[in-house]
């Protein structure tokens, strides 16, 4: 009976088995897994368009390279993490339609705008290094595709982020002005990553039952820390400062002390308020919607072809 298949799952769990997706597991669980699934999937792919804004405008033919193959790196990762929902009993289009009436999030950092060249090498050093710091240890998450889709996506978020301190390091060997650009874009882009770990513990609805069911392997304030920890060094490295005055090494806890961020400005972004929500779903709507022939014609085509098959 249930209570069977109850204690059978939490044994694998306990035992750091991995379930797979014809497995038995609670509803819980399975919900938890959609919904964080598909709102990374999401980040992806709404994390195209602020960087997907330069692609015109890059500096040289190998930095426009190299941006082109992140951004669509970006588009794969979103297509794997779509699968590994997928595995769970959902449709992408049905999560896409999620997306777009706004049912379901993506992460708060993709509504802040890219305003000079110097964002897309901040946004690789820092919110791609948040985001490894996330990442890494969901290669370990209990649930199969979802651990194993993270292998391939962590491999390729280090190349994101070597190629963003790359672009940084390359402008502070550059002119006063451009030294400039990468300190101001460090300053508008330092609180929002620490937001991409999510509220505080105490604030976290999700995280207890998440890491009991061990989906998430460390809370929201353990991989913010660790996410300072890393980064402090590398900007010392760079040259720039963190905008955080209350940001100090502290010997007797090994770890860097830092400021609070503004836990209200989080709320206000992940609610649809932040300056660049309305313009992100407008574009991914009108791509969607503008992707309409092409999924009928695949559609068409592929019924065609097992007609033919048929015969
Ligand atoms: N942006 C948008 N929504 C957020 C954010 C954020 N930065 N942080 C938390 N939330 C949402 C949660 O999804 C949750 O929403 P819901 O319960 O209404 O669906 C709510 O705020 C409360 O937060 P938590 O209880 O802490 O939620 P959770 O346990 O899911 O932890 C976290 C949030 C850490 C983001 C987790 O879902 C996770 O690790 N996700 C996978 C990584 C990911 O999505 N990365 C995307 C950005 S990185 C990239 O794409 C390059």
């Amino acid at each position: 009976g249930d209570a069977e298949l109850q204690r059978h799952f939490d044994e694998r769990i306990a035992h750091d088995q991995r379930i797979e997706p014809r497995d038995w597991m609670p509803e819980g669980y399975r919900k938890t897994l959609v919904r964080q699934i598909a709102q990374h999937a999401h980040s992806e792919i709404i994390g195209m368009q602020p960087e997907g804004n330069w692609l015109t405008r890059a500096p040289s033919l190998r930095r426009k390279a190299i941006l082109l193959a992140k951004v669509q790196d970006e588009a794969g990762h979103g297509l794997y993490l779509y699968s590994a929902a997928e595995t769970l009993g959902v449709d992408r289009s049905e999560l896409t339609e999620k997306l777009i009436d706004r049912r379901q999030k993506y992460s708060s950092i993709f509504n802040y705008p890219t305003l000079t060249f110097a964002d897309i090498g901040v946004i690789g050093w820092l919110v791609d290094g948040a985001a490894i710091c996330n990442q890494v240890p969901l290669c370990r998450s209990s649930f199969g595709p979802y651990a194993r889709a993270m292998v391939r996506i962590c491999k390729e978020e280090s190349f994101h982020q070597r190629q963003g301190y790359e672009l940084l390091m390359t402008m502070m060997r550059g002119t006063a002005e451009q030294r400039e650009m990468v300190q101001e874009a460090t300053d508008r882009w330092w609180w929002p990553s620490l937001m991409m770990f999510g509220p505080p513990d105490a604030d976290s609805p999700n995280t207890q039952q998440s890491m009991a069911w061990r989906i998430k392997r460390h809370t929201n304030d353990e991989l913010r820390q660790k996410f300072v920890d890393m980064t402090v060094p590398q900007a010392a490295a760079l040259g720039v400062t963190l905008p955080d005055p209350e940001l100090r090494w502290n010997a007797e806890r090994g770890h860097h002390d830092f400021g609070e961020p503004d836990w209200s400005e989080l709320k206000r972004v992940i609610s649809g308020g932040g300056p660049c929500n309305e313009e992100r779903l407008a574009r991914r709507r009108a791509a969607h919607e503008d992707g309409q022939w092409v999924r009928e014609a695949a559609a068409a085509h592929a019924a065609k072809q097992a007609a033919r098959e048929e015969v």
